[in-house]
Formats: C-alpha cells, structure tokens, sequence
C-alpha cells in the first residue's frame, strides 16, 4: 500500500466503522455479524435441501442450483469461505468443503467457459485459507477443460456454445462475453501452481484481445463481441444481458474492472492497472447513478429512475475498488466508503429472517430474459462478503 495513502485508508476505514458503530449501537451488529447470522439460516436451508441455493423463484421460494451445472454454483460454498475466513469458525468450513463437492465433476466440462468463476470462488478460496493439496489439483483440471476453449486465431476463450439454447438464435460462432474476464484468475493460479505459463498465456492474450474489442471510446464495455473462429475478425458487437447493444449493462462494467484489476496483481502490467482504472472513472463519474452509489441495472435502461438497481453490480465493483485501491495512485476510498454504507443500510440489506435468508436484496439476473429482476442472488451475496473481509483485512 502507498504511504501516501495510507492515512486516507486509516481515515476511511475508522469512518467506516463510526458509520457501522453508530449502526451497532441501533441494531447491536457489524454487517459481517448480520450477514453470518443471515447465511446460518440459509446454511440450514441448504443443509435440509441437501442443494445449493442461487435465488428466488417467481413465488419467492429459494430456487437452487441445476444440479448438472450452474454458473452460480461456486458461490454459496465460496460465502462459505469467506465466512470461515472471518470467524474461523470450522462450520463454515465443512459446509464450503460439503457443497463445493457436490460439483466438483464439473471440473471436466469443456461446454461453458464459467469454470473460472466456479472453481476459483470455492475451491481457490478453499485453497488459499487451508493449502489442501487436493484442491489444488480440482483447480488444474479445471483450468485445463477451460483451455480447451481458447482459440488462438480469436486470443479469446470461447464464453458460449452456439448450437443450442437461446445463444443458437442469435447467429454468432464465437462469442466472447465481458464478463469472461472473471474467469482469467483460475488461470493465473494455475499457472503459479504448475509454474507450466501456458494458462497466464491465453489469460493474457484473453485480456489484451478484450481490451482492444470490447471497450468503446468513452471506456465503457459491450457486453457481447462475435468473432470469425477462422480469422479472428470481430463478426459484430452485442448486448445478451443489457438494454441495448450500445448501451452500458452494469455488471459487465463491474466484471471488467474486477477482471481488469486480478490481471494487474498477476501481471504488474500498467495497461491492465490503467484500463481498470478508466473503467472505474467511467463507473464512479456516471451521471445517472443515483447518489448511493447502486447503479441501475443498465446506464442506459430506458426509464430511469423507474428501473431496477442491480446491487450484484455494485458488490463486485466495491469489491474491486477495494484491491484497485492498493494500487492504484486515484483516491477510492470516498466511493467505497459510500457503496459500503449504502450496502449495510436497511435498503439493501435484508434484516435477519428475511430475504429467504440471502443477504442483499435488489439484484438483477436478466431483464431480457425476464430472469430474476430484483431478487436476492448469491453471487451478491458472494461479493459482498469478498469486500466485507478486504475491508476488515484493511484494518
Ligand atoms: N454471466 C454472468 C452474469 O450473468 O453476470
């Protein structure tokens, strides 16, 4: 950390903690306490399911993870993580290990690029807090049935199969979706594991390619690029999650800065530092973001302020701000300060024995694929938590 930040870090995190004193004294609980407290509950539904929850249903019951595979299903065990982390409390621990087994075949499908985020948030938190030797390796299968993915011709991994499924409709051959960044860090570790530099390779070669395809003049991020799997030439640009194919959907920007920001602490590459960097001043300086800090789904959603937050976008991007400003010589600390705030308040998070148990609420999974529009989601759940402990380990 830079000494000259090191004041303002100190500063923010004790007006933090006044802010969530000042809640302590109301509500007698941090919001780590409250969201232990809340995934305790959500421990047992899943423990009594024997399934790993994802959200709710149209009828407000918990719906859980497709057994055969999810994208979402590495983040209920890696809350779990985090759980542990902060508490040390080993049943955190027994229920990550529980039910980041309950998937762990998943490690030999090469059909969806989501690889990433499921092993990296369960095992590769696992493996961070117990160096269990056997994670370690579920970890390097995984990476390499990601690779499978990787075309050289693109220098992209391959994020969606297109012949099946609403991706069939839509006429591409070789979609890269922003938020495929996210699954760059599996391959860094994998890398420093094996010391075999072929996964920091095509991790790299991901990044540099995305930057030069998916970012527009103002740095903010299409959410969808279609490339020729024979020439690598870009084939078109599209939207999948957001309003419009021009538009700005607000989790693919905070996907880009988290991913941007993990390649930087790999690589110590100034490019990836200053592409998260523009991505965090296209974020922060976005006029239309209410004042809390919670951005609507899209920054372009059509009736705004009549649309749906989505605070999925926000976790993750509070969550990279938080290692970006470790970095980075920019002053975060005044926007973390206030996602944090706004996060722990009573509009976002649940009060205990609500929410279905989940923590957050106000997420957005896709609004046009009418899925899951202003629920819970675990992988806000997931992000948050992350930032909880950056925060706390700040200290
Ligand atoms: N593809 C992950 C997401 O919906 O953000």
């Amino acid at each position: 950390m830079k000494i000259t930040n090191a004041l303002l870090f100190c500063l923010a995190i004790l007006c933090f903690s006044c802010k969530g004193e000042k809640k302590a004294t109301q509500n007698n609980e941090t919001p780590l306490l409250k969201a232990e407290k809340q995934l305790a509950l959500l421990l047992q539904d899943a423990e009594k399911a024997n399934r790993i929850p994802r959200t709710l249903d149209e009828e407000g019951n918990i719906h859980w993870t497709n057994p055969k595979f999810d994208w979402t299903e590495g983040f209920f065990p890696g809350s779990c993580w985090y759980l542990y982390e902060a508490t040390q409390d080993d049943q955190w621990k027994l229920a990550a290990e529980k039910f980041q087994a309950f998937y762990e075949a998943h490690k030999y499908k090469t059909s969806n690029h989501d690889l990433g985020f499921i092993f990296n948030c369960s095992y590769g938190n696992g493996y961070r807090l117990t160096k269990n030797e056997a994670f370690k390796d579920i970890m390097t299968t995984a990476a390499d049935s990601l690779l499978t993915r990787f075309n050289p011709n693109v220098g992209c991994i391959k994020s969606w199969d297109v012949d099946s499924g609403w991706q069939a409709e839509r006429g591409w051959k070789f979609p890269v979706i922003v938020d495929n960044m996210m699954n760059l860090e599996l391959l860094f570790k994998v890398s420093e594991f094996t010391s075999d530099p072929k996964y920091k390779e095509a991790a790299i070669t991901h990044a540099n390619t995305t930057i030069k395809n998916h970012f527009r003049d103002d740095n903010s991020s299409v959410h969808v690029v279609d490339y020729d799997p024979d020439t690598g030439a870009v084939r078109g640009k599209y939207t999948a999650q957001g309003y419009a194919n021009e538009s700005s959907w607000a989790r693919g920007q905070a996907w880009g800065l988290y991913g941007f920001t993990v390649c930087y602490r790999f690589t110590k590459d100034k490019t990836y530092l200053e592409q998260a960097e523009k991505i965090a001043a296209y974020i922060l300086n976005f006029e239309g973001t209410p004042k809390d800090g919670i951005p609507y789904w899209d920054y372009h959603a059509p009736n705004i302020p009549n649309e749906p937050r989505d605070v999925s976008a926000a976790t993750i991007t509070v969550s990279a701000l938080l290692e970006l400003n470790t970095y980075s010589d920019r002053d975060y600390m005044p926007a973390i300060d206030n996602i944090m705030t706004s996060l722990a308040s009573d509009d976002y998070t649940a009060k205990i024995g609500e929410n279905k148990h989940f923590v957050l609420k106000h997420s957005v999974g896709s609004i046009p694929h009418g899925n899951e529009i202003d629920v819970p989601l675990n992988y806000a759940d997931y992000y948050y938590l992350e930032a909880l402990n950056r925060y706390k380990n700040l200290k």
